[in-house]
């Protein structure tokens, strides 16, 4: 099927159904700028291991090294803006009556593109929490590192590092939306990252049509009913443009 007729077949599932969600990755940034971890020639964790950045316990070694690299990042998301994708997204959300969107992603860009019902599974970089009394705060963009809460205690990105829990409550509403949708979309992950890759196969399960859009086949691939060899920034667009 071509580019055109496999996404006129993903149109026609979203026009009739009431209930979709959508589970996305880095790789839905792409067309904003922002690299990835795993693939490309820029992917986040190509140079760097993630166990000296995204830990608690690489934080707990040298929080100053974990803060540069997150305020880094800050800066490159917020000089990016949301691209095509993001923005298809966003306009599912308008026209179907539930569309729930479950990100990995921590750059905020489904927010700033127009999304509301957002889950942020991986937390997010905009604010940062208190690791001696969890008050939440923006992220403060300079001064002293680590920055600190006003109780005195060192502010953390109020991201999920590996071996943490999900942000409370997150999962169980991801796995409701993932279990409940007729259409769930999977966009710009590799699906190696559990749980988050482990809610393809609850929609599937479910009876949802799961429609797979990433340039590489991925581990997911074959729990796809259609898996589009594609950027999620031009075939989105496409899928709103034929609803
Ligand atoms: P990855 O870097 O693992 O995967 C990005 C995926 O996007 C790859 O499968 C690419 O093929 C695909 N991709 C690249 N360009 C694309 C494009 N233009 N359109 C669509 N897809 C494209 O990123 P994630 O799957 O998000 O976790 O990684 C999952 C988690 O691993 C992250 O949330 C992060 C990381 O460690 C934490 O920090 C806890």
């Amino acid at each position: 099927m071509s580019f055109q007729a496999q996404a006129r077949a993903v149109a026609d599932r979203l026009r009739t159904a009431t209930r979709a969600a959508a589970l996305s990755g880095a790789g839905m940034s792409v067309e904003s700028g922002l690299p990835t971890f795993r693939s490309g020639s820029r992917a986040l964790w190509r140079n760097r291991d993630p166990m000296t950045l995204a830990t608690p316990e690489a934080f707990a070694r040298d929080p100053a090294l974990v803060w540069e690299w997150y305020r880094e990042r800050l800066r490159a998301h917020g000089a990016a803006t949301p691209n095509p994708g993001h923005l298809a997204l966003a306009e599912l959300e308008r026209r179907i009556a539930t569309f729930t969107l479950i990100t990995q992603n921590v750059d905020g860009l489904h927010l700033r593109a127009g999304s509301r019902d957002v889950i942020e599974l991986h937390g997010d970089v905009r604010t940062s929490r208190c690791a001696s009394c969890a008050t939440r705060v923006p992220t403060p963009l300079d001064g002293e590192l680590p920055p600190r809460c006003a109780c005195g205690g060192p502010l953390r990105p109020n991201v999920v590092w590996f071996g943490e829990p999900l942000p409370p409550g997150a999962y169980e509403r991801a796995w409701e939306a993932a279990a409940g949708s007729e259409v769930f979309i999977v966009a710009g992950t590799s699906a190696v990252v559990f749980p988050a890759a482990g809610l393809v196969q609850v929609a599937r399960e479910a009876g949802a049509f799961v429609v797979e859009i990433n340039p590489d086949e991925t581990p997911a691939t074959s729990s796809c009913d259609v898996s589009m060899r594609a950027a999620s920034g031009a075939f989105l667009p496409l899928v709103v443009e034929l609803l």
